[in-house]
Order: C-alpha cells, then structure tokens, then sequence
C-alpha cells in the first residue's frame, strides 16, 4: 500500500526572479539594478511548504519543466521534507516564472509565465489519485488550470477528504461547483469583492461577504483580514465570527496568505475535533510571524519557532 499524506496539495509552483531597481524601466529602456535574488514560491507550493514546516506529512502534485528551476524546486521541496514522488518534470513547458521588479518606493511590477502549471491536468490527477483520496486534508488554488483544481475538489470530497479551497488569483466568474465542493472557502478582501461584487473595507463587510460566499454552499468561509485577522462563516451556526490577531511590526507580507492557509491546513489534519475559530486564531498567529520577516518561503516558520501553546 503507498503511503498516506496528511495534506496533499495540488497546486502551482513559480520561481520568482526579483530584481530591485530605483525606478521601473520605461519601455524599450533598460537600467541598472542594485539587487537581485530567485526566491521559491507559487501559491500551491508556498502552502504545502507552511504546512510541511507545522509538521504535516505532505505531498505536493504540480508540475514544472525538465530545467534547472523545475530541478530546483524538486530539490527545495525534499529540503522542506515533502514528498514529489507526485511532481512531474515536461519537456513541453518551462517552470513556472514571475519576474518582479521592485521599485525604491516599494511597489511591484510582475510578468507571471505559468508554464508547466498549466499542463497538471486529468492525467497527472488520475496518478496522484491514490494520495488524494487517502489525505486528510486537500488543498487547492487557481494558479493552475481551474478544471484540474476542481476535479481535484472534487475527487478528495466524494473520499471523504477535508477540501481547502482558496480561490487566488480572483476570477470574477467561479463555477458554482466550486463552492459547493469547498468544505473551507478561504480568501482574502479583495478576492471576496470580485466574487460577490461587494466592497470589502471593514470587519463588518467582511462577515457580509462571508455569508454571502457561504450561501453558495461551502460549510465553512473564512475571510482573511491582514493585521484585522480573518472573519469565520460556518453553514452550522451562521453567525459570523470575527478572529482578531496580535499587533505585530510587518516587514514583509508576501505570502502571509499561504502561510495562513498552509497552518490551517494542518490544524484541520491533526486536529480534526478543534473548533474552526480555534484553528483560524491559531492560523493568525502563525501567518503573524510570517509577516515579521522579509521573504516568502523564507519567512514561514517551522514547528521549533512557534510557541508550544499552538501544537
Ligand atoms: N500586518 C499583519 N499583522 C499581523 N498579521 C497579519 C498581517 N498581515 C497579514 N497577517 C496574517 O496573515 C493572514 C493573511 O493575510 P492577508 O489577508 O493579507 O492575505 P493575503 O492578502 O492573501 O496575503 P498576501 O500578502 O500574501 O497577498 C491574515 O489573516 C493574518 O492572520
Ligand atoms: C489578495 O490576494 C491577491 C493574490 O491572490 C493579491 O494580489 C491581493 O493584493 C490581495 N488583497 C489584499 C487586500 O491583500
């Protein structure tokens, strides 16, 4: 028999290639930077990372070309101790890529090439099937193809396995299957602005949305809120929970999400008994220190960094 995972996700993986310059370039221009660094990241592989260092046994399905990024990222996964026997190297695509410039003022200009992503499909889900339906826990996200993140959805609700749905990057129209194959629809404002059309500003829109995205019958919605925490909807008690965080001094919040997403992740695998709102305030504290330091793989802590009271 194979072995099981805890949470299987099935996801992207992007390298980004982070170049730091004073100003963005004008077209046809080109200018000199003072940094540059390649950083792992991709929202899939990002999550299965924060759950993998919570101490999750974790498989990641995706795929990334036959280059030296996609060899790479095999590598960085068995650094982070997660399986990639369910990892596939093309020849057709590259690994997927964004290029970031940032700017002195701190904004970003990023070109995303998903590449191989694209190509995870019907196939590679059949061959991952049994780790899918022998999860704990399943997550999905839409930087790959949304008819794979569905029938991976789909394939883990009709076995049982707990679904984590977090609908990024925001399409304005969602198959409605999604929501329903959804035990845990997780997104942030504005993602919950382009799903309902409503406007996200404050505690109170957010458990607005949240009911409105529960409607659409996922059992469980959680908005995440930034330095505000998230807001929990379940469709057993339909009140609207708001889960405040600690203040903290932010550095750096690229992939706080993930890290959010990942810790839920494997509260709702080794804890199955633990209230929701327990979990998203656990997850808070988690994505909090996160948010500390500069990074985004980089800055996601390991079980040995966080306080006991969370395990
Ligand atoms: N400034 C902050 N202080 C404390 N916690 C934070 C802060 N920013 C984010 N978090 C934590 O991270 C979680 C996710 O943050 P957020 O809602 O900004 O997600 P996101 O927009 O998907 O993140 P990203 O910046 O990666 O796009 C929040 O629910 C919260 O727990
Ligand atoms: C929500 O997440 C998306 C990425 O999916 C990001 O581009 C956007 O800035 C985030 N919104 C907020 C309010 O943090």
């Amino acid at each position: 028999m194979a072995e099981d995972f805890s949470v299987v996700v099935v996801g992207s993986c992007m390298t980004d290639l982070v170049s730091q310059a004073p100003r963005f370039p004008k077209a046809g221009e080109t200018i000199h930077g003072h940094r540059f660094f390649i950083g792992f990241g991709g929202k899939g592989a990002n999550q299965c990372v924060q759950a993998a260092r919570m101490g999750a046994k974790t498989a990641m399905v995706c795929k990334v070309g036959r280059d030296v990024f996609g060899n790479d990222y095999i590598q960085n996964f068995k650094n982070n101790g997660i399986s990639t026997a369910y990892v596939e190297q093309t020849e057709k695509a590259a690994t997927g890529a964004a290029s970031i410039i940032v700017n002195d003022t701190g904004e970003n200009a990023i070109v995303i090439v998903a590449g191989a992503n694209l190509l995870l499909g019907q196939e590679e889900l059949q061959r991952a099937q049994s780790a899918i339906i022998n999860a704990k826990v399943l997550v999905c996200q839409l930087e790959i193809s949304p008819d794979a993140s569905l029938q991976a959805l789909k394939m883990a609700r009709e076995n049982h396995v707990k679904t984590i749905f977090n609908p990024a990057p925001a399409i304005a129209y969602l198959d409605s299957d999604f929501y329903k194959a959804s035990d845990v629809f997780c997104c942030n404002e504005s993602e919950a602005e382009m799903l309902t059309g409503l406007s996200v500003t404050s505690v109170e829109d957010a458990c607005q949305v949240g009911l409105e995205l529960l409607n659409k019958g996922c059992a469980s919605v959680i908005v995440t809120l930034g330095s505000q925490g998230c807001v929990v909807c379940q469709s057993t008690n339909k009140t609207p929970k708001h889960i405040p965080t600690i203040e903290v001094t932010a550095a750096d919040t690229t992939g706080a999400g993930d890290s959010f997403i990942g810790a839920l992740a494997f509260y709702m695998a080794h804890y199955p008994a633990m209230p929701m709102e327990e979990m998203a305030r656990r997850a808070n504290l988690v994505a909090a220190v996160s948010v500390q330091t500069v990074g985004t793989q980089t800055s996601f802590p390991f079980r040995k960094d966080l306080p006991t009271e969370l395990f």
